[in-house]
């Protein structure tokens, strides 16, 4: 890919990730890590479904005998919320002061953590720190505490990038905070923690994985923005070298374990690649950034109305995190095609290897992803939960209004295009 900046192309890009502790029983290692701190009060951030399976409170128990009090707080909101987000950080400040935070959960409870650990060291109030133009987007003045994330879902990547999203309630709009001391210190994974997911979430998290890799890799290369100064850097700077890596080896070990994983969840192998897969994926898309199927699922999650997957619990309206990204991602690599053909065509390969090549190269990623969708169970399109051709101008709004993902477009975006991808969204196959 050439600069489209000639005068002034960016030269640089950076790399940053947590530390990082992988494997079965990883997590019964969390009170020593902590104590390498120095760290005294701990607060175990979590939702109270992942409570009930008790890992919360065991990864609390452990720390006593390193001389660490931790308390276990499982207020998390699942999909957070600017209010969720403030209760969550009232309760912190009151308690507190905390030396150190442990989010055990999915997303939901990381990102939980992440408000937490910002707004009990920094001044102000949850909204200051919000992206422009929902928020102030404020950069944090004082340093954070030690984080340990603990994945309890595969998927989100949470635990290696520097955001945290939220809905925000008055606005009616997703939105997050970035910055890179958001990022976890440490990052444990253990994938016994994951077995227990039912097909339907090992289905969606893994579209999520897949769409992390394949939107990092299809990014715009990391030379063709404008240069920046060092105070400007941002934690996503496009495709790269790096991020490469790890989006494609991301790629083939999904191509071998997904759906093994979503078949037979007993499949300690399958599981373990997917684990791996995930954490490659997120060290791959939280360097380089996401693009069009992200800032879609923000308003396809956000406005949905009646829909209810299978295998997730309750029964109010949700379209998961995963599920709402993969809707519009064929069509979406449909349309970034042009920009850099090669990768289109290098993922397909490595996500289905010894496929047939279309005799038309652009639907070979398309065609793969539908096919795997299909074979998983995922929704046939943004019709099957319930969107028609009259919801499409809000849903365009919505996916505008995330220009900080869509900047990582390898292809300028407008409105119009948009909503050509919804509209061939509707109905995928
Ligand atoms: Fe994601």
């Amino acid at each position: 890919m050439t600069s489209t900046v000639p005068g002034n192309p960016e030269s640089v890009f950076t790399y940053g990730a947590p530390q990082l502790k992988f494997g079965n029983g990883a997590s019964d290692e969390i009170g020593f890590d902590l104590s390498r701190y120095g760290v005294r009060r701990v607060l175990v951030v979590t939702d109270p479904g992942v409570a009930a399976t008790g890992h919360p409170q065991r990864v609390a128990d452990q720390m006593a005998q390193f001389g660490i009090e931790a308390r276990v707080f499982d207020g998390v909101h699942v999909e957070p919320t600017d209010v969720s987000l403030v209760d969550a950080i009232d309760e912190a400040r009151s308690s507190g002061p905390w030396d150190a935070f442990v989010a055990v959960g999915g997303g939901s409870s990381i990102d939980t953590a992440k408000a937490i650990n910002l707004l009990t060291t920094n001044p102000g109030e949850l909204m200051d720190y919000v992206n422009v133009p929902v928020g102030k987007g404020q950069a944090p003045s004082q340093p954070l505490k030690p984080l340990v994330a603990v994945p309890t879902t595969t998927g989100t990547g949470s635990e290696s990038t520097t955001i945290c999203v939220m809905d925000v309630i008055a606005q009616r709009v997703k939105s997050g905070i970035s910055h890179a001391w958001l990022r976890p210190t440490l990052a444990v994974i253990d994938p016994d923690l994951t077995l227990s997911q039912p097909p339907g979430v090992t289905a969606a998290s893994g579209m999520d994985i897949l769409c992390h890799a394949l939107e990092s890799y299809t990014a715009r290369w990391y030379t063709t923005y404008d240069r920046k100064s060092p105070d400007q850097r941002v934690p996503y700077c496009g495709s790269n070298p790096i991020s490469d890596m790890w989006s494609e080896k991301a790629m083939s070990l999904l191509a071998g374990s997904f759906r093994k994983a979503v078949r037979d969840g007993d499949d300690a192998q399958a599981r373990f690649d997917m684990a791996i897969a995930a954490t490659f994926a997120g060290m791959g898309f939280g360097n380089a950034g996401v693009h069009i199927p992200h800032a879609n699922a923000y308003p396809i999650a956000g406005q949905v109305k009646d829909f209810h997957p299978e295998d997730y619990p309750g029964d109010e309206a949700m379209v998961p995190h995963g599920m709402s990204v993969a809707l519009t991602a064929p069509e979406a690599f449909r349309f970034t095609f042009e920009a850099s053909p090669e990768r289109h065509v290098r993922a397909a390969e490595l996500l289905a290897p010894g496929a047939d090549r279309p005799a038309d190269a652009a639907e070979f990623l398309p065609t793969v992803l539908a096919d795997l969708m299909r074979d998983i169970d995922i929704p046939n399109g943004v019709g099957a939960v319930g969107f028609g051709e009259g919801d499409i101008p809000d849903l365009v709004d919505g996916a505008m209004k995330q220009q900080r993902l869509l900047a990582t477009c390898p292809r300028a975006v407008t409105e119009d295009d948009l909503a050509g991808i919804f509209r061939r969204s509707i109905s995928l196959w």
